[in-house]
């Protein structure tokens, strides 16, 4: 497999092509950006750790049967993963009111809601990533209502098995965002990343918060709380 020409660049990882079209690399970038592209910083290594820790994550969900684009990490920075089409769209699983729908709503965060909740949020940066629901987004071409059903099929099977795993590690998974794509020959698959800057991971005891949040509110000691995580993965 060769590595060739960039192909995308986003705010934390760049995609490159390879000489199988099927096939692409996706290469970690330290910089970070908050609120949609308003607060941007580079945090020194955390290409490396989300590189790691996004490995770890899906390899788990794999062997728990989740369909992923990913294949295998190369190095430090990079992994070989399938080509998909992402949807743009971002599925984000709620476990315990934190964020954007705790300020929406004026809910105090840490309030644990009755049942999970899952919001859809259309990817466009023009617009801020608005908040839709399923009708908005067979309507927008984004996806039919099967396909959605099969993502929050996916996305309450993913939830059951990240909230276990970091439950094991003195993790609460407060929340995270997830993306899917579909493969050349018509599969729904989870792609993207699952790390410290799309997940709110927060210690049981104590509730210190262990991602980007470190980040967005200044909190400070983000690249400590990204090691954090990977060594609890790791431990
Ligand atoms: O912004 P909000 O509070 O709704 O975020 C919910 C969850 O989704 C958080 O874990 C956040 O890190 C993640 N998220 C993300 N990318 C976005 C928006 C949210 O990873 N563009």
């Amino acid at each position: 497999m060769e590595k060739r020409e960039m192909l995308y660049e986003g705010k934390a990882k760049q995609v490159f092509l390879t000489d199988d079209p099927d096939l692409i690399v996706i290469h970690y970038k330290d910089d970070a950006t908050a609120y949609n592209n308003v607060k941007k910083a580079t945090i020194e290594a955390k290409g490396l750790l989300n590189n790691q820790i996004s490995t770890i994550i899906f390899k788990y969900l794999i062997e728990n049967g989740i369909p992923t684009h990913f294949i295998e990490q190369l190095n430090d920075r990079d992994q070989l993963c399938r080509r998909v089409t992402i949807f743009p769209l971002e599925v984000i699983v709620r476990n315990v009111i934190a964020g954007s729908m705790a300020k929406r709503l004026d809910i105090p965060e840490g309030t644990k809601p009755s049942n999970t909740i899952i919001d859809i949020c259309y990817k466009k940066d023009e617009l801020g990533d608005p908040l839709i629901n399923n009708d908005h987004a067979v309507a927008l071409g984004i996806a039919t209502y099967e396909e959605l059903d099969e993502m929050f099929e996916l996305t309450r099977r993913i939830n059951v098995l990240l909230t276990d795993l970091f439950k094991k590690l003195g993790i609460t998974l407060v929340d995270f965002k997830i993306e899917f794509g579909k493969t050349s020959d018509g599969k729904i698959v989870l792609a993207d990343e699952i790390s410290p800057d799309t997940c709110r991971l927060w210690d049981s005891q104590t509730n210190e918060k262990l991602d980007k949040d470190r980040f967005r509110r200044d909190l400070g000691k983000v690249r400590e709380a990204y090691e954090e995580i990977l060594h609890r993965l790791t431990k």
